[in-house]
């Protein structure tokens, strides 16, 4: 029988216009599912945004209002898409309401108020998704079962890079995500925050850090309030300060003895988006990279030298969800279908009462590595990464 899961989405820019596809996607897809997400109502403080994203969409009604979101009865799900520092003070409203909430990463502007968020969240029993989507490729998931089988042998590397160009061209608009105050973090924030969501979920937890930052272009234009993206280019009008990091790295070492370097940019030449990574062990390595999500290399130890290098695999149906796209090897997936695979994810942890994965458990745990890196960006020198209590839950 039809599950009808009633969906509220706040902020439809970029990625509140991609989460209203990718739950229309989900029930197609996932037919079988029986889960049905039912638009209720969008919001956007950008009223021709909101107005837009209804008609496009086919929500039942929109608002410039977000508080009418997680009022209206008829949604059960709070989807959070607005820039980060509004993520807290929705989080708060719906948790209040006993609203299930998927809110895009980075989950708090920095690790105390993703830790105050997942509090939250776990006090009143709500279920939480995060929109780590690079998890969801296929071939990541073949990839984490490879290790998990144990065919890499004991875990020796991990290396992680997001090397991004959106804002290479000095300019591009100052966007909220250029401003602390509205971004916190900057790369740590945006693009590190998946790269260290991969190496946990590949390599396990990380014991201490050591790392830097820098900011290349201090000033870029102003951004035309309600208009565009972090990719638009602006140019000829005011600057203003970019008041986060272009640019941050670090060298890691797990719990478990691998070791790993990882490196984000958001300016970068070349690169428009390698999120890409490394893993060996002492058997067998993998490569991926987003810029050729369908592509995994793997090299496994077999004692035959005669072959021995990486083997170039292609997404194909023996790998997860693959089959919910195409229906043959070699025919590729996209972003957005990653985006539909974690909707569904998420719907189904809502429609079986469970809490699914990542959630802000998981975002907990990242946040708690960025923040070891923040502290070693101020002292230069290694930081152990320590868990983080919500201020709320110590007093
Ligand atoms: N997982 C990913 O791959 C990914 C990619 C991009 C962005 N994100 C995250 O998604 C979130 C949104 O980013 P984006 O790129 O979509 O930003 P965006 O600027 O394109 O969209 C944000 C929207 O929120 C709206 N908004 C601002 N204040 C509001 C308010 N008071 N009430 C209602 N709406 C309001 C803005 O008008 C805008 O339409 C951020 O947390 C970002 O880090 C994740």
């Amino acid at each position: 029988m039809a599950q009808i899961i009633g969906v509220g989405v706040i902020g439809m820019g970029w990625m509140g216009t991609v989460h209203s596809r990718a739950y229309l996607q989900a029930a197609d897809r996932f037919h079988e599912s029986g889960i049905r997400p039912r638009l209720i109502i969008c919001a956007d403080d950008v009223e021709t945004r909101a107005k837009e994203a209804k008609e496009r969409f086919g929500f039942e009604r929109y608002t410039t209002r977000w508080q009418e979101v997680i009022a209206n009865p008829k949604v059960q799900v709070v989807n959070v898409a607005t820039p980060n520092h509004m993520h807290l003070e929705v989080v708060r409203a719906a948790a209040a309401s006993g609203k299930h909430i998927f809110c895009e990463k980075p989950v708090g502007k920095n690790s105390q108020e993703t830790a105050e968020i997942e509090r939250l969240a776990r006090q009143v029993g709500v279920l939480t998704f995060v929109g780590y989507n690079y998890r969801w490729s296929p071939l990541v998931q073949h990839a984490r079962q490879l290790i998990g089988e144990g065919r890499l042998g004991r875990l020796t590397h991990f290396r992680g890079r997001f090397f991004a160009g959106y804002a290479s061209n000095p300019q591009g608009v100052l966007s909220w995500r250029f401003q602390r105050e509205l971004s916190g973090m900057g790369v740590l924030g945006d693009l590190m925050s998946h790269v260290v969501d991969m190496g946990l979920m590949l390599a396990g937890p990380v014991k201490r850090v050591v790392g830097n930052r820098e900011t290349f272009f201090p000033r870029r234009p102003l951004a035309m309030p309600g208009v565009g993206t972090h990719f638009t280019v602006g140019g000829g009008g005011p600057l203003g300060d970019v008041t986060n990091e272009d640019y941050a790295s670090a060298l890691l070492q797990f719990a478990n003895g691998v070791q790993g370097n990882i490196e984000v940019c958001r300016v970068i030449q070349g690169h428009k988006c390698q999120f890409a990574f490394e893993i060996e062990g002492t058997e067998g390595a993998l490569s991926w990279d987003f810029e050729r999500m369908n592509e995994l290399k793997v090299f496994c130890l077999d004692g035959n030298g005669s072959h021995d290098g990486y083997t170039r695999l292609v997404s194909g149906p023996a790998h997860p969800d693959h089959v919910r796209f195409n229906p043959g090897a070699g025919v590729g997936l996209g972003y957005e279908d990653l985006k539909t695979i974690e909707a569904h994810h998420f719907l189904k942890s809502v429609a079986e009462r469970r809490q699914g994965e990542p959630g802000f458990t998981e975002a907990l745990r990242v946040a708690e590595v960025l923040g070891a890196i923040e502290r070693t960006c101020e002292t230069g020198s290694w930081q152990e990464v320590t868990r983080i209590a919500s201020r709320a839950s110590q007093s």
